[in-house]
């Protein structure tokens, strides 16, 4: 009995600052270093930052704001907040924390990958031909087949090694887990990537590549598409909307400062991503004026950048192999805080729902989100696999979830209000009408429009060229199934006691003026 209880207590951050630290080390990942760069580039170079900046103030930081307020108010899981928020509302807590499970699985090979040529760096192992070398010596891919189970070893064994190290960061719990991990490996990060940052810098043909990325086209800011990846972006890269930063709010102790904690984590984020473009587009630059082009034939984007084009920059400049690990061991450590706590949020749901323990949560959790993860995706198909899988969680999953979220908090159940007054009793920086409009309003607008104008060209396009087959099962199927089974796990009932732990938490005590001033 006493151990059940045990299971029960939620556990604490020792303090704001590690909870900043996780929220950081969660929000700069992948998207921070491979998305940004290219995004900002292709919809309008410098302009871009202007409806950048907006998307962060009118929507970024508005919703993380709510996730926050979710979290630290019914102090739960995704699903356990909303059910607490009101009982009707539970699904969508689900369906975040399926969207995580869904994310979770394939971010993890992206690590693997990363981990793989942190070393294949140092030899420059893919010699002349790095596009050959990746797509198959180290994938193997099979360009015939749609779907297959045929393994690679060279890229399930890595993936096993991510999965026992996420797993065993999160069985050691909030604290001594996540919240030490990230206290090493964000400092890390800085370090790794500034190094990064001022060797590209000192390369020759960096300032061409800055002013390709830096130079303003006005005439972007009339295009509505802009502003919407402006929008996409933001989502992705802050983590907001999909349940990570309200389960790492929900471990926070009853008196912190929330927004003040907020407008850090959402800065910082920021000037990582604008830090990252500087890094890769000098490193562009370099690689252009070798090869006598001009930088938009060298501009590529996510995979494409990570394990072509950088492999080729390495090979070609002075210092190489030293810049080939500062890159990927970068895109280890972002990635890596990342997962944790996307794998995070359906451990925490899954332990409050059962009542079990990290140790078995994270075992049950991460264990058989390893095993969907090693089945799908180090394969010779793997690679289509992934891309599809990740363009439908983000466009169509993140942003759908986002907008019902909104929707419901704002309009169905008119909760804003109290959201609002939860914030401001806790923090420094108070919120009023005009987030109530951010989130209310332009959220939704912004939201709505992204879903409707994905749905549309998915169905008239289908995806990158991609077999049907593949769209239909891993794009619309794994999202649909996504949907159906939150809403079944909303009826699944929940383990004893769990209305009495929030009653007992709803008459804690309220601030006094001299502990919150100890708080902002
Ligand atoms: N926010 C994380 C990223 O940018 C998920 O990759």
């Amino acid at each position: 009995m006493a151990q059940h209880e045990a299971a029960h207590k939620r556990e604490v951050w020792s303090g704001r600052s590690v909870f900043i630290m996780a929220a950081i080390g969660s929000a700069v990942g992948l998207g921070n270093i491979w998305r940004f760069p290219y995004i900002a580039y292709e919809n309008g170079g410098g302009a871009f930052l202007i409806p950048y900046l907006v998307a962060l103030l009118t929507a970024g930081i508005p919703l993380l704001f709510v996730d926050y307020a979710m979290g630290h108010k019914f102090r739960g899981s995704p699903p356990l907040a909303f059910r607490r928020l009101n009982r009707g509302s539970e699904f969508i807590g689900w369906w975040q924390v399926l969207i995580c499970f869904v994310i979770g699985v394939y971010y993890a090979v992206i690590v693997a990958w990363a981990g793989c040529y942190t070393f294949f760096s140092i030899t420059e192992a893919w010699g002349d031909n790095p596009e050959g070398f990746f797509l198959e010596d180290f994938l193997h891919m099979d360009a015939e087949s749609t779907f297959g189970l045929s393994f690679v070893p060279g890229v399930a064994w890595p993936l096993v090694l991510v999965w026992v190290l996420v797993v065993a960061v999160l069985a050691l719990g909030v604290q001594r887990g996540i919240g030490n991990a990230n206290k090493i490996f964000v400092p890390l990060l800085v370090v790794l990537f500034g190094a990064l940052v001022i060797q590209a810098l000192l390369l020759d043909g960096s300032a061409l590549g800055l002013d390709a990325f830096f130079t303003p086209n006005w005439e972007a800011l009339t295009d509505t598409g802009v502003w919407i990846a402006a929008y996409a972006q933001i989502f992705f890269s802050l983590s907001v909307a999909f349940g990570i930063m309200l389960t790492y709010s929900s471990y926070l102790k009853k008196k912190t400062n929330l927004t003040g904690s907020g407008l850090v984590v959402g800065f910082s984020n920021s000037s990582f991503e604008v830090l990252a473009g500087i890094g890769v587009f000098s490193a562009l630059g370099f690689m252009a004026q070798a090869q006598g082009v001009a930088v938009d034939e060298v501009v590529a984007s996510g995979i494409g950048l990570a394990f072509i084009a950088f492999p080729t920059i390495v090979s070609q400049m002075p210092g190489g192999p030293i810049f080939g690990v500062l890159f990927f061991g970068s895109l280890v450590f972002a990635g890596f805080t990342s997962m944790i706590s996307i794998i995070q949020v359906t451990i925490s749901a899954f332990q409050d729902k059962t009542g079990l323990g990290k140790v078995p949560a994270a075992l049950t959790i991460g264990g058989a989100a390893a095993i969907v993860s090693i089945l799908l995706f180090p394969t010779t198909t793997g690679l289509n696999t992934l891309d599809v899988v990740d363009r439908f969680a983000n466009q169509f999953g993140i942003v759908g979830v986002a907008f019902v979220a909104v929707i419901v908090i704002a309009w169905v159940l008119r909760r804003l209000p109290e959201l609002r007054d939860h914030l401001n009793s806790v923090s420094s920086f108070k919120v009023g009408l005009g987030w109530q409009i951010f989130v209310g309003v332009i959220t939704p607008v912004v939201l709505g429009y992204m879903l409707f104008s994905e749905i549309r060209d998915r169905i008239d396009e289908g995806y990158g060229g991609l077999p049907d087959d593949l769209v239909t099962a891993f794009g619309w199927g794994v999202q649909i199934s996504v949907i159906v089974l939150a809403v079944v796990m909303s009826f699944v009932p929940w383990r004893r006691g769990i209305e009495d732990e929030f009653e007992l938490d709803e008459n804690r005590p309220a601030l006094t003026k001299t502990q919150q001033g100890e708080n902002s």
